[in-house]
């Protein structure tokens, strides 16, 4: 048996597919990218203005300050020139300390006091981190040499400030758009896979009632021709024959309307009753016990039943996960010398009831722990991959289960487990039913 896992996806998989996923990752990237250029580019070019504002201011207030004259124009340069532009600034004296200062956020004076002077001197800092201190010198018209007499400061407009944090609430917006868009697309697709599901699963339940009904009217004609021909006294071993055929046919007939049973039970939520797993699975095994000299000659199947609680389950449905997985452990071993072990135990907490279902078989890669449950999933040339993701959805949705891999060593010991949770204490026969 070849240790190859060539997982394949049919169509009709649950998921988004890969080619819309890859759409809307692409194209968030694209949008992403496009924002942060443009306001890049727009914050680049206010930036620039802001400087060119600021060294005409700087150059102004260094003429006027070179005046001996009072200071009547440092006003206007400041209320004219600075304000509208909307550019924080903030002069101080050649010792650091405020002068003026104007389009301070959260100022609404515009005179230096000692409430603000902290929050001027905070902003200062900020300022001289960012852009670094402008002096604004004093020439002597006379001798030509400098003094520095203030140091001017500014900052961003708000408006920049603004700016640079667009993109990443358009991203932001952009991204809860796509999640709804996506997460929509999702749901849509899964109620409608749920919808053909149901749909499939009671048609089947439905087309099979008529030949099932029919074929029990005659094995009734059947079995009164047997009790006629033996009243009649005809031979023996014909007879035999008769009873043998009517007895198989009893069996084929109720192991049809089992499916039928079970393809009728999904869709509607399903009647748990109180059980003994190990039970269910007691019958599953030896269902399969007679079938192996056809299936694998040299497979075995053990069933070790651990002492544990009973569960409420519906046994048609846990029946048929059972059957999925000694199936698919069949169809992972050598047919000369595949071993399947099932055990029940308990949980360490008591809480759930534990069944394995172990074999010898291919295995299963890391990979594919969580994907093998995914609906057409299949690494067969004639599988459905619909096996586990139905066992799956009788586990978890219809009995609040779990089930998963425990463990796949290739050849050595491939573990599928699933649990459920143990009859609460207090819940009376008639509300179990
Ligand atoms: N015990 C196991 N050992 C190795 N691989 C397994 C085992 N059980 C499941 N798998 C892998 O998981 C895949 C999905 O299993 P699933 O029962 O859902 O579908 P399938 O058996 O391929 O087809 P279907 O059950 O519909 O006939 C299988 O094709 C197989 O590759
Ligand atoms: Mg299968």
């Amino acid at each position: 048996m070849s240790a190859k896992f060539n997982i394949g996806e049919r169509s009709g998989y649950a998921g988004v597919p890969l080619v819309f996923r890859l759409f809307l990752f692409f194209g968030f990237i694209v949008i992403a990218l496009v924002f942060v250029y443009y306001t890049q580019n727009v914050v680049g070019q206010l930036k620039s203005n802001s400087l060119r504002m600021v060294n005409l201011s700087i150059k102004l207030l260094q003429v006027e300050l070179s005046q001996e004259t009072s200071g009547e124009a440092t006003g206007v340069i400041f209320d004219e020139i600075i304000a509208p532009t909307e550019i924080p600034i903030i002069i101080t004296d050649r010792n650091n300390e405020p002068l003026f200062f104007r389009n301070i956020q959260g100022l609404d004076t515009n005179a230096v006091t000692d409430e603000n002077r902290e929050k001027l001197m905070e902003r200062i800092e900020l300022m001289n981190e960012k852009y670094g201190r402008f002096p604004i010198k004093h020439i002597d018209q006379a001798t030509g040499t400098e003094t520095i007499i203030n140091y001017f400061y500014y900052g961003d407009p708000q408006l920049i400030r603004q700016l640079q944090a667009m993109p990443f609430i358009e991203i932001g917006i952009v991204a809860a758009f796509l999640l709804l868009g996506y997460i929509g697309y999702r749901n849509i697709k899964r109620s409608e896979q749920h919808f053909i599901w149901v749909g499939m699963a009671k048609e089947t339940a439905h087309q099979l009632g008529t030949p099932i009904s029919s074929l029990m009217g005659w094995l009734e004609i059947l079995n009164i021709w047997y009790d006629e021909e033996k009243k009649a006294g005809v031979d023996e071993e014909e007879l035999s024959q008769i009873e043998d055929v009517s007895q198989q046919m009893t069996r084929d007939i109720e192991r049809l309307q089992k499916i039928a049973n079970r393809f009728s039970q999904i869709g509607s939520r399903p009647a748990l009753k109180s059980a003994d797993l190990n039970k269910v699975i007691e019958d599953v095994v030896e269902y399969f016990r007679e079938r192996l000299p056809y299936q694998g000659k040299g497979i075995t199947i053990s069933f070790m039943p651990g002492q544990i609680e009973s569960v409420r389950i519906n046994s048609e449905l846990i029946g048929w996960v059972i059957e999925n997985l000694v199936k698919n452990s069949l169809e992972a071993c050598d047919p000369m010398a595949g071993r399947i072990m099932i055990a029940t135990s308990m949980s360490q907490d008591k809480k759930t009831v534990i069944a394995e279902f172990g074999d010898n078989g291919k295995g299963i890669p890391a990979g594919g722990h969580n994907k093998i449950f995914h609906p057409g999933f299949t690494s067969k040339k004639r599988g459905w991959g619909l096996g586990l993701s139905l066992a799956k959805r009788i586990i978890e949705e219809y009995h609040d289960g779990h089930i998963g891999v425990k463990s796949s060593v290739p050849n050595r010991e491939t573990i599928i487990q699933f649990s459920l949770p143990v009859e609460k204490n207090g819940i009376k026969e008639d509300q179990k039913a």
